[in-house]
């Protein structure tokens, strides 16, 4: 079938798609290269459709969603890329969609942050509804993104997303809430969340930081900007492509490696962060504030194991969290002194767990925090820049997957 790919209100290109597979047979026409998503190239006025597809395909929901299995079973459906144009591809972090070639769709009747949508998909997606007669499939859980069971949800007229933890502590929702504190503690941009219940489970829930007039381009998408060589480490390829868009990101990847050292973050991967444009005018306002920093905190950890930090993985540039500090070009940033007392904060939003975590556990996660803070420090204090060589870089950019 033929649709336009779009970028809000305008054609980017005509393509021929089998809804079935989500594979985008052909590429047709291109009515505007600029608007391709960031990193699709084009040689010879042809867009590279293998590039085309594999950012298509990021679109659906990943197979690593945890009870996804169970939810396309539900629906009635073999696969999430199925769901891709039941919802024309629109989401609420970018502005791009699909329109059937001879429709009179416009971009202002259908994208979701101007219209409402159904509650359907998020409901099964997070096992709330188990009968799949007369589904509105008009939503933005079929593009979301990511390995834990998720929903967006209209509160009070705001888009939020909102988001589970996973077995055995469901710590993650907490951890996002400690992680947004420090962050505003230390004067970093940052999503900001919040713990609710809902049917005996706790989720996360933040604001939709994407509005009508931008979007999110992730760090894997803006490295795909340029080419990287041996001889480049994956931090200076990031910087580089920033760079090269007139973004000095600098500043905000130092504080992106500060909070991830302190709450001890494991899955930092090249989609958990990136830069935010205007969806108008494309220009680049620099970078997301900090979402995601659930997987952090020894969320899947015993408390012996966080004693020990033990195990504790890093990303997205270096495989140890020591390593990955050596990368700040300057801390002089870091007030320490703001952090005083954030054992407090700590210890009063894990007590909201309700049984799910053990007193002993609480009180190893608070040490960790705060051992993490006098390390930090002890670092900053002798801190000296140094060069950065891509020997202990991650090699793959993958995102945790959690068990059910
Ligand atoms: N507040 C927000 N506003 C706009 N887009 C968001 C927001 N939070 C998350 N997103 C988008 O949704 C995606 C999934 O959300 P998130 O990363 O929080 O989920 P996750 O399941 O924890 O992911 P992961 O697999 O990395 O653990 C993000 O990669 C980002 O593209
Ligand atoms: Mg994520």
């Amino acid at each position: 079938m033929e649709y336009y790919l779009m970028h809000n209100e305008k054609k980017v290109a005509l393509i021929s798609l089998d809804v079935d597979t989500g594979v985008i047979l052909r590429i047709n026409k291109l009515f505007e290269e600029a608007l391709l998503p960031c990193g699709v190239g084009v040689r010879n006025a042809h867009p590279d459709r293998a590039a085309l597809n594999e950012w298509w395909i990021d679109r659906s929901i990943p197979a690593s969603r945890s009870g996804i299995e169970r939810a396309l079973e539900e629906m009635n459906i073999s696969s999430t890329k199925m769901l891709l144009s039941r919802c024309f591809g629109l989401s609420l972090s970018d502005q791009y969609w699909i329109c059937p070639k001879g429709s009179t769709l416009s971009w202002h009747e259908v994208n979701f942050f101007e219209n409402d949508f159904s509650e359907d998909i998020g409901d099964i997606l997070i096992g709330k509804r188990k009968d799949s007669k007369n589904l509105d499939f008009r939503s933005p859980d079929n593009t979301s993104d990511g390995a834990l069971k998720k929903r967006w949800k209209i509160v009070n007229g705001k888009r939020c997303l909102l988001k589970s933890g996973s077995n055995p502590f469901r710590q993650q929702p907490f951890n996002e809430v400690i992680a947004s504190k420090i962050a505003k503690r230390l004067n970093i941009p940052h999503v900001e969340y919040d713990v609710v219940w809902d049917g005996g489970e706790p989720y996360s829930i933040c604001e939709d930081f994407i509005d009508k007039e931008t979007e999110l381009v992730s760090a894997w998408r803006i490295m795909k900007t340029g080419k990287r060589d041996n001889a480049t480490s994956l931090y200076r390829h990031y910087v580089n492509c920033c760079g090269k868009l007139g973004v000095d990101i600098v500043p905000a990847i130092d504080r992106m490696i500060v909070l991830d050292y302190i709450i001890a973050n494991e899955d930092r991967h090249l989609n958990n962060f990136g830069l935010v444009r205007n969806a108008y005018s494309m220009e680049w306002l620099g970078a997301a504030p900090i979402y995601d920093s659930g997987s952090s905190l020894g969320f899947d950890k015993t408390e012996r194991m966080i004693n020990l930090e033990a195990e504790i993985e890093c990303k997205p540039f270096k495989k140890g969290h020591e390593e990955q500090l050596k990368l700040v070009s300057s801390f002089d940033w870091i007030d320490f002194d703001s952090l005083l007392g954030i054992e407090h904060e700590i210890t009063s939003v894990l007590s909201e767990t309700d049984g799910l975590e053990s007193e002993a556990r609480r009180e190893a996660i608070v040490q960790l925090v705060l051992r993490r803070i006098g390390r930090l420090k002890e670092f900053a204090g002798q801190h000296k820049p140094q060069e950065d060589r891509p020997e202990e870089d991650v090699t793959e950019n993958l995102a945790k997957a959690y068990k059910e």
